[in-house]
């Protein structure tokens, strides 16, 4: 039945199916990777440095080696056979020892195992280190930074785009705006916790961790450990919220990998809420300076952005989110520069819509900065800069569906009631203020294999090694196969999350669902090709002598177009045939043949947004109401409506969900969010979910979500935009556009709060 968070589908959207692991993960029966059950577990607590940068001068174990039940300690002093992994190629860091050097806080020193967790975890309070410390470079403004081109120190961003010549057309304009933005720390915080357990049988390791790349995860920890990584098996069949933060190799798998060794024993790690926020990764802190230039008419001609990020004092980790957001608009001509700004911190990474959160949080204030100076309304103004041709190399678009998002989010909004001066509504002692921006996610593919397996009573069994963080993979590939082969989804088994299983991308850059479902679709379609075929080329049979193309499978039958039929029963006999099963290996367009040979041995590439013939987007506008206390200067979002394009829907459920979740994160974003740090020490304060703010419930009115249609051949087989990070990008944006609209004060760095208001 329809509700609001079962919407009904309209054209090209899937049904909302309730999730396939629903039942399991409400009944606690669903396994995350901490729950597995190891028999006789050691217990693993980590000892993490209390300076940022430094040396160890001496670690003093005598007091935690005499707690009763510690079995072995792990230190820089015995770890030297740790093999380090290189930074990029799937580890998150390259501050991967356990020192002596050390190059941030909360660095891993030690980690100690004993025969409970309560032992383990008086032991860790017990050792003792002696630093020779030095003082830190904590964020901007610090002392002793170091900034690089991020063109020049990042391979995957040497080339960002450029077109014409912006300062000319900037220049020359009839109006520009010159701002500065910025965007603080912020961490993941999933509610899973980092947590790792090893177990050896005879040289076969398996890791129960949560993991968004389990192929990347197995191959990473195989080489860190200098062992084949047929030997290793990583297993990850439910994930408690990731974010990002658990798709690249963090450094302690290999350690209690190695400690399982060492024991000759199971070891299991759930690492403490304050440890997750140094031991794995966050999202950087960045600043942006944007110029606009546009005539007088509103159309724009100049866009320059340069962008600096926070990363730490050895790795150039950057998401240069210029390469999306110079696709934006008809900007005309186009400048960018981004910088690595190395600090004394962790090294950060991927979170959610890593590139376009803090890009389009600068772009979208600007881009209202410049509606007002030229006496547009915002909507207009984008409408104006409209485009379906990207102004960097003039590629097309796939399909572009911004502006039908913007009509029917105002439409519902009722946007026409906005009186464009700031400051001018109000209701009560709260002044009232409408903001818009553009969300905006580039549709990512990276290539799949899968294994599905058709029985003659119609069960289906389908295996890829995809990932479920809460995405609802399990339902739409049980979707994908039950419309291909023509069974109810209560017919199809779903197995993911396991190095067993044929190879899927990393659960990262919303690429999950096209690419695994597009590794389904053909596998499936072969087995559709193995019956049709056993059906028109029999002697006998309803179906003999027709052409395969009118055929259909739908409810256990193979169909012509006349309604002829022949039951699946009947064609498996013909066939000789118990079971079919089928294994086949999609490689998107854009991609060397052998993407999927690289997919096994742990080396992920992927195509889509910028990257190919076309450019690839998915879409949406999101208009905020926020009232602003006339003393307090309290803020608040009594309501959000988002309108969303992404090609095919596979679930409006889950896509709902998605959306959902996406806008209030970007509420979080906008007023809540950010990891304080006590510069002196570069170290962060409010590392746990009490002092982190997140929005609550009482944050949080109402959310509307608007599912738009939008049919898209060109991105991929299954014809899915990726749409897991697209809501929660340009959110802050529209928070703070109606913040300056209901107030006429313009605030450019997040988070929003009172005391920037007061
Ligand atoms: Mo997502 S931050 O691309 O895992």
């Amino acid at each position: 039945m329809a509700s609001a968070a079962a919407p009904s589908p309209k054209a090209n959207m899937g049904a909302p199916a309730p999730r396939y692991d629903a039942r399991l993960k409400v009944t606690g029966e669903a396994r995350y990777p901490a729950d597995v059950a190891v028999a006789n577990p050691a217990f693993a607590v980590l000892v993490t440095s209390s300076i940022a940068k430094g040396r160890i001068e001496r670690l003093d174990l005598d007091q935690a080696r005499a707690v009763p039940g510690v079995l072995d300690i792990l230190t820089y002093e015995n770890t030297g056979e740790l093999k380090p992994a290189k930074f990029g190629q799937g580890s998150s860091t390259s501050i991967q020892d356990l020192g002596p050097d050390i190059f941030q806080d909360g660095q891993i020193i030690a980690v100690v195992l004993a025969d409970t967790f309560e032992a383990a975890t008086e032991a860790a309070q017990s050792v003792k280190a002696t630093y020779a410390a030095q003082a830190p470079s904590a964020t901007f403004g610090s002392q002793g930074l170091n900034s690089e081109d991020a063109a020049k120190v990042s391979q995957q961003h040497e080339h960002l785009p450029e077109a014409g010549d912006a300062e000319t057309a900037i220049g020359g304009a009839d109006v520009t705006i010159d701002g500065h933005y910025g965007t603080p720390t912020q961490h993941h915080n999933p509610i899973e916790l980092f947590a790792t357990t090893c177990e050896w049988t005879a040289d076969r390791l398996t890791v129960y961790e949560p993991s968004q790349f389990v192929y990347g995860l197995r191959n990473g920890v195989a080489q860190r450990l200098g062992i084949a990584p047929e030997k290793v098996r990583v297993a990850s069949h439910y994930v408690g919220g990731a974010f990002g933060s658990k798709g690249t190799m963090t450094p302690r798998t290999a350690m209690i990998a190695l400690a399982a060794k060492r024991l000759n024993r199971p070891v299991k790690l759930v690492a403490t809420r304050d440890q997750g926020f140094t031991i794995a990764t966050y999202r950087a802190e960045t600043r942006h300076h944007i110029r606009l230039g546009a005539r007088r008419d509103g159309k724009l001609v100049g866009y320059a952005h340069e962008g600096w990020e926070i990363s730490s004092r050895s790795d150039p980790y950057v998401v240069a989110g210029v390469e999306d957001s110079a696709q934006l608009y008809a900007f005309g001509a186009v400048k960018t520069k981004v910088n690595v700004v190395h600090a004394d911190r962790n090294t950060p990474g991927y979170m959610r819509s890593p590139p376009v959160v803090p890009y389009i949080f600068a772009l979208e204030s600007a881009m209202d900065e410049m509606a007002e100076k030229l006496g547009m309304d915002p909507i207009e103004f984008r409408r104006v800069n409209d485009t379906m041709t990207s102004p960097i190399e003039n590629k097309p678009y796939s399909s572009r569906s911004l502006m039908a998002c913007y009509d029917r989010a105002a439409e519902a909004f009722g946007w026409k009631r906005r009186n464009r001066l700031p400051g001018s509504m109000r209701d009560g002692e709260w002044l009232v203020g409408y903001g818009c921006a553009t969300a905006v996610y580039p549709t990512h593919i990276g290539p799949a294999a899968a294994r599905v397996r058709l029985m003659p009573n119609g069960d289906v069994r389908v295996q890829i090694a995809a990932h479920e963080i809460g995405n609802g993979v399990y339902t739409v590939l049980g979707q994908m196969a039950a419309e291909r082969l023509g069974v109810g989804l209560s017919s199809v088994k779903v197995e993911v999350g396991d190095t067993r299983l044929p190879p899927a991308p990393v659960a990262g850059g919303s690429n999950t669902t096209a690419s695994s479902c597009s590794a389904v679709l053909k596998t499936c379609d072969a087995i559709r090709a193995k019956l049709f075929h056993a059906s028109v080329t029999a002697n006998d049979g309803p179906l003999a002598g027709r052409n395969v193309e009118e055929l259909t499978l739908t409810d256990g039958k193979v169909a012509a177009s006349d309604g002829t039929g022949e039951n699946l029963a009947d064609v498996f006999k013909r066939l000789g045939m118990s079971t079919i099963e089928e294994y086949s290996e999609f490689v998107p367009d854009g991609l060397e043949p052998d993407a999927v040979a690289d997919l096994y041995a742990g080396k992920l590439t992927m195509t889509g947004g910028p990257h190919g013939k076309k450019v690839m987007y998915a879409m949406g506008a999101e208009l905020v109401e926020v009232h602003v206390h006339s003393q307090t200067c309290e803020i608040r979002v009594p309501r959000i409506v988002g309108a969303f394009a992404a090609g095919r829907l596979m679930n409006t459920r889950t896509v709902h969900s998605q959306y959902m979740g996406g806008m209030i994160w970007g509420i979080s974003s906008a007023l809540h969010e950010a990891t304080e740090i006590d510069t002196r020490y570069a170290r962060y304060v409010n590392d746990n979910l009490a002092d982190y703010m997140v929005p609550v419930n009482a944050d949080v009115k109402d959310v509307q979500v608007i599912l738009v249609p939008e049919v898209d051949h060109d991105v991929n087989p299954a014809g899915v935009k990726g749409l897991g990070e697209l809501a929660n990008v340009g959110t802050a944006a529209a928070v703070a556009n109606a913040v300056y609209h209901a107030t006429g004060k313009r605030i450019h760095q997040l988070p929003i709060r009172i005391e920037k208001l007061l």
